[in-house]
């Protein structure tokens, strides 16, 4: 893949690790990283030999918002026209699963950033908020809506209204996290969780991945209908039989994503 002037990637056993490497700014989303983040996804999301994918950070911040100094000038008419944020509907649009993976600060944009994946899973160094309030503004790229559904309204006006950071462990006894790991294990667990997956059928975790991201958007009646539909269609896959033939032969599948 070629290089990108915000984010470093490797790609190593199906497994493909962006990396968001803005230091000096904490790793602030600007366009430059919407750009790199989005166009590294979908790439990805494309490449045959990548099976799931891990967005992390640094140590000290996983991205520590959307850039306020770019923001500082944006007027309501060229946002408005540019849509501005609506870029991360790509990654949001990517079929294979994505583990964001988050040390230190995910603030704003960065907590948004997170919640685009589907597992998200964190350090006990993981700061999370929406401090957008402090700065005389609302969340922009989902944090009003995602955080909400993760840790309910009671948690998410908390957050949102004050700017307080919630830590790691309320993080995940509010339903925000996953997995809580330490710092030095943080990317090991990434790997770990990401190769266990690639091991799958890829049609049935994008399968998974659809029926569970459905479950948000729809009555539960429907979504049980969805479910079903899927379900049923999954039956017409090479992978289903070879996933039950080798269960019932006692050995273990050999997916071809067919
Ligand atoms: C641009 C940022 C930044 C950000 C940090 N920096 N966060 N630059 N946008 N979101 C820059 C600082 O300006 C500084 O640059 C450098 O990174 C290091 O930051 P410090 O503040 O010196 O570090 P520290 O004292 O350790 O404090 C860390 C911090 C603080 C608590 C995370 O940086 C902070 O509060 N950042 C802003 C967090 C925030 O409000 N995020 C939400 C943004 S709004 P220099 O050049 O001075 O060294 C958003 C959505 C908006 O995400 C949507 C609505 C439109």
């Amino acid at each position: 893949m070629s290089d990108f002037a915000t984010i470093l990637t490797n790609t190593a056993d199906g497994v493909a690790t962006i990396t968001i490497d803005r230091p000096k700014a904490l790793n602030a989303l600007n366009l430059q990283v919407l750009t790199d983040i989005t166009d590294a996804a979908t790439a990805f999301d494309a490449d045959d030999a990548v099976r799931a994918i891990i967005i992390t950070g640094s140590e000290k911040a996983f991205a520590a918002g959307a850039d306020i100094k770019e923001m500082a000038d944006l007027d309501f008419a060229t946002a408005y026209r540019a849509d501005w944020f609506a870029g991360w509907e790509r990654l949001t649009n990517v079929r294979k699963p994505v583990i964001t993976a988050v040390g230190g600060y995910a603030l704003g944009g960065g907590c948004e950033l997170a919640m685009m994946g589907d597992i998200l899973i964190a350090a006990t160094t993981a700061k999370f908020g929406q401090p957008e309030i402090n700065l005389g503004v609302l969340p922009g790229m989902g944090g009003s809506q995602r955080l909400t559904r993760a840790v309910g309204k009671a948690k998410a006006m908390d957050m949102c209204l004050t700017g307080r950071m919630m830590d790691a462990e309320e993080a995940e006894r509010s339903g925000l996290v996953a997995r809580v790991v330490a710092p030095e294990d943080l990317l090991t667990t990434a790997n770990e969780i990401a190769a266990t997956i690639a091991a799958k059928s890829l049609i049935a975790s994008a399968m998974v991945k659809e029926a569970i991201n459905v479950a948000f958007e729809t009555t539960l009646e429907q979504g049980l209908r969805y479910e079903r539909r899927l379900f049923h269609s999954v039956l017409a896959t090479n992978d289903q039989t070879e996933g039950m033939a080798a269960f019932v032969e006692k050995r273990e599948p050999n997916f071809t994503d067919s």
